[in-house]
Order: C-alpha cells, then sequence, then structure tokens
C-alpha cells in the first residue's frame, strides 16, 4: 500500500450547504476542514479519507488505490457512519457537537461545531520548560471527565484520548474530539491495516485481550494523557511494559513537585492490570476533584532547575 499525500477539497468548494474555507488538518485516516454553513457561521468537517486506500489526485471524488481495498474502505466508512451516528446523539459542552452527517464524493462527512483554541498536545509544547501546574491539570480533567462520563453513558468508549485529541478552547474550557473507537474496529478487522495507535496512551488490552476493553480503558489513556502534561511525553508504550515494564512511577519521578495524591492518581489509572484501575469515570472523578490535597512549595533544587532550563531556553532563541 502506498502512503502518497492526499490532495484536500479546493478553498472555496461547495460541499452542499457547506463552503470550504481552508484544511484544518490532515491524518492517516481522515482531512479536516474549517467550512461556513448556509447562514456563513463557522463550521468544522471531517471527511473520511483513509490515505493507504483512496487517492485523491485533483478534483473533489476519491478513488480506491487498487480495487481490491474497496471492501476495506467500505467497511471502514460503515465504522466512520455508526461512530458519528453513536456522537451525534450526544450533546455535552466537554464532547465535540456533532451537527450532520451525510455521504458525498463517494466518502462520508462529519460536521461539528468549529471550537477555537488550540490541542492540549500544542500546550505541553509551548510550555515544555514550564510543566502544566496542578491547578490547571486538575481544572482541565475534571472538567473532560463530565464529557468522557457522558460518552461511557451512551456506551460509547472513546478509545483514543491523548493530549492531541484533548481540545482547549479559548476560554480553558477542554473537549474531547477524535473518536477512535471506529478506527479500531476498522484496523482490528483488516490485519493488513496496522493498527492506529498512539503508542504510550493506549492501554495493554487494546493490543489485545480486546474483550477486557471497558471504562477503565479510557481511564488508561487519561492518566497517561496527565502523565504527558508533567513529563512532556508518554509513558512507556503498553504492549511494551506487558513484555519488560520500564515504567517509572510518578509518584517517584515528580515528588515534592505535584501533590502525592496527583501522582497517586497517575500511577493508579496506569496499572497494567485493568482491574487495579479505577473503575468509572466518577471513581476517578471523586478522586481528581478533591480539594484536600498539598502541592508542595517549590524547593531551593527546583527553582533552581525551573532557572537553568528558562536560561538555556533564552540562549537557544
Ligand atoms: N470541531 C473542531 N473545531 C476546531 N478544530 C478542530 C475540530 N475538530 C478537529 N479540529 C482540528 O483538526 C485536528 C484533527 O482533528 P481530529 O478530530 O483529531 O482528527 P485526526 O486526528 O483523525 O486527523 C485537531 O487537532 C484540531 O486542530
Ligand atoms: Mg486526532
Amino acid at each position: 500500500m502506498g502512503q502518497q499525500v492526499n490532495l484536500p477539497l479546493p478553498n472555496g468548494y461547495q460541499l452542499q450547504d457547506y463552503t470550504i474555507v481552508k484544511p484544518l488538518s490532515s491524518g492517516g485516516f481522515s482531512m479536516v476542514y474549517l467550512a461556513t454553513d448556509a447562514d456563513t457561521l463557522p463550521v468544522a468537517i471531517k471527511e473520511y479519507m483513509p490515505s493507504s486506500l483512496v487517492l485523491r489526485t485533483g478534483g473533489d471524488i476519491i478513488v480506491p488505490e487498487n480495487p481490491d481495498y474497496l471492501p476495506t474502505f467500505r467497511y471502514g466508512l460503515k465504522c466512520f457512519f455508526e461512530e458519528g451516528k453513536a456522537l451525534a446523539g450526544i450533546s455535552h459542552p466537554n464532547v465535540v457537537r456533532v451537527l450532520n452527517f451525510f455521504r458525498a464524493n463517494e466518502t462520508v462527512y462529519m460536521v461539528m461545531s468549529y471550537e477555537q483554541g488550540r490541542t492540549l498536545q500544542k500546550e505541553i509544547q509551548l510550555r515544555q520548560n514550564e510543566p502544566l501546574k496542578e491547578s490547571m491539570i486538575r481544572l482541565v480533567f475534571g472538567q473532560l471527565l463530565n464529557g468522557l462520563r457522558e460518552v461511557h453513558l451512551h456506551k460509547i468508549l472513546h478509545l483514543d484520548i491523548k493530549p492531541a485529541n484533548i481540545y482547549i478552547r479559548q476560554d480553558g474550557t477542554p473537549l474531547l474530539l477524535d473518536f477512535g473507537s471506529a478506527r479500531q474496529t476498522f484496523t482490528q478487522n483488516n490485519p493488513r491495516l496496522s493498527p492506529m495507535f498512539t503508542p504510550g496512551f493506549a492501554p495493554p488490552e487494546q493490543y489485545r485481550d480486546r474483550d477486557n476493553l471497558g471504562p477503565w480503558s479510557d481511564i488508561y489513556s487519561v492518566g497517561a494523557s496527565i502523565y504527558a502534561c508533567m513529563a512532556a511525553h508518554a509513558p512507556q508504550a503498553g504492549d511494551l511494559r506487558m513484555m519488560d515494564d520500564k515504567y517509572m512511577p510518578a509518584g517517584k519521578l515528580w515528588k515534592g513537585i505535584y501533590s502525592q495524591d496527583l501522582l497517586d492518581i497517575v500511577d493508579w489509572c496506569l496499572e497494567l492490570d485493568f482491574l487495579n484501575r479505577p473503575q468509572s469515570v466518577l471513581q476517578l472523578q471523586k478522586e481528581l476533584l478533591r480539594n484536600d490535597y498539598k502541592v508542595p512549595e517549590p524547593g531551593l533544587t527546583q527553582r533552581l532547575r525551573k532557572f537553568f532550563s528558562q536560561d538555556m531556553f533564552a540562549r537557544k532563541r
């Protein structure tokens, strides 16, 4: 299978009632556009476009790269559709709002409300020398879990929670983007497609023992995302941990920087055995929203470390 770069729809393109403004991002599975609706209000439109199976070399129609890929493409399309239908039933401030869903150009489109802000991943990158503060972590994840609870209530698992799929609006409120379950079903049943997990954020049972998937699987990814806020990188990948666990507990790594309470929560979510993790979002949220934790005072070593890292950063520029 080739991995060519597919062309996006051109700017100004009329897609039913929507006008494409520009592409926002292109991943291996889909493209996301900024567009306007019939009332010229902004929307985000996601186009199902698995780049390993289909081509768009010009115009709007996409064609399979090889006729043999057509059944796989159609199966993925069905998964994308199912996912969109399920999501369309969820209306929650911390979950991306799906407004419309339709077929065109031999593929399928999901229209979402457009949100201004940036991903948590971007936020982490911008603050490399000054990791996110405990108060911000608790606030962001505390609210995000309200959204995740709603998702689980609808019997949907997200299965791709990671900082790149957590979006922070300009007013600081978080929302969940990009539900990966469609992709999971899609790649799981098609051994020719490599699973699209993001190493480090997916729990071990997502690699195998998929019968064990449940709310605790998303909870593992939440723990890994909090870990990434502290470390600026993901923990060791779940499948590798099962073979040779090199995970260094957060409770050891950031002792004295974050409260013991928060570090214990991270280590709890990242337990390899799913039975040892929080079993429900509510259980985790109760711990995260406690207000009797103690954030350590920055010690001298910590202040010096911060001073030197900032100084190095200033010199690099
Ligand atoms: N509703 C939205 N509003 C604004 N930007 C969005 C929206 N949905 C997606 N994006 C942008 O597109 C990027 C990719 O979207 P995502 O749903 O994660 O797709 P994928 O990772 O499959 O390409 C996001 O990181 C974000 O920058
Ligand atoms: Mg994404």
